[in-house]
């Protein structure tokens, strides 16, 4: 049996309503809309590649490359978000396309190396795993030579804003060490965009994109009826520019390994 973690547990938690929670909410949409964007453009051009998704929880990106007729494993420590995916695909009639299995992003000793064509992490797992080095060694190793990497990580700016606002009380931790826990949820480490470069860099990858998702809207946005298409572009203009990827709610790193 799989070891629970604070992490899983509260996944195991969240499962049932974990994807219908983003629902509705319009920076949560426009969060989603820029990394399908994103992930699209990296995606291998032939069909029969295989990928994989790790921490890749209910399968909500997995559905969504399945339907484009790619086979995609997807990897995480929760069993119950990786039960309500295999619920959630066979409804979708997607089973056969997308593999739910354990493993921590950390010690995928069961994945075989160089074996994927396209890698995807979305939604942090590096930053809520317990050796973010590690985890990343283990996205590289399990990639094919010359295969993507897509992965989105918590930013530290944004983390700093956020403790400098709302909690001044856990700022000390957080500038002495980039781990957060605002919620008393579970801890995560928030990275700035040179060290989540410098990570994949020192792994032998070459660094494709490195984007802030968003850059402009931000939660309180909303407030002000902005048009929804408008923000979209501006994003996507902007979301890659090094004066502005600090910025970002999130970074999400897109790489090759060499
Ligand atoms: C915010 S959810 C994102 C789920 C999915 N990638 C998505 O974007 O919809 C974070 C996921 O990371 C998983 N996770 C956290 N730590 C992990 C680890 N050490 N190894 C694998 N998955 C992990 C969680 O269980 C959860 O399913």
């Amino acid at each position: 049996m799989p070891k629970k973690t604070i992490v899983s547990r509260y996944y195991d938690k969240i499962a049932d309503h974990y994807e219908e929670d983003y629902v509705g909410d319009p920076y949560w949409k426009l969060y989603n809309e820029i990394t399908w964007l994103n992930i699209k453009k990296h995606l291998p051009k032939k069909k029969d590649s295989l990928l994989i998704d790790v921490g890749g929880g209910t399968g909500y990106w997995a559905r969504k490359l399945a339907k484009l007729g790619y086979n995609v494993v997807v990897t995480d420590i929760s069993e119950r978000m990786l039960e309500i995916g295999r619920k959630k695909a066979r409804k979708e009639k997607l089973h056969k396309k997308i593999f739910f299995t354990y493993a921590d992003i950390v010690d995928m000793r069961d994945l075989r190396s160089d074996r994927y064509d396209f890698v995807l992490c979305e939604g942090d797992p590096l930053s809520y795993c317990s050796d973010p080095e590690k985890g990343v060694k283990e996205l590289v190793r399990i990639a094919k030579s010359g295969a993507v990497i897509v992965a989105s990580v918590d930013n530290f700016f944004s983390a700093l804003k956020k403790a400098v606002t709302l909690h001044p009380e856990h700022l000390a931790s957080l500038l002495k060490t980039h781990v957060s826990n605002f919620f008393g949820v579970h801890p995560q480490y928030n990275f700035t965009p040179e060290e989540i470069r410098g990570l994949f860099q020192a792994n032998g990858c070459q660094v494709l994109s490195l984007i802030g998702k968003p850059v402009i809207a931000h939660h309180d946005v909303w407030r002000h009826n902005p048009n929804y298409r408008r923000l979209l572009s501006l994003e996507k203009k902007f979301n890659s520019r090094p004066s502005l990827v600090a910025n970002g709610g999130h970074l999400e790193i897109v790489v090759k390994k060499g």
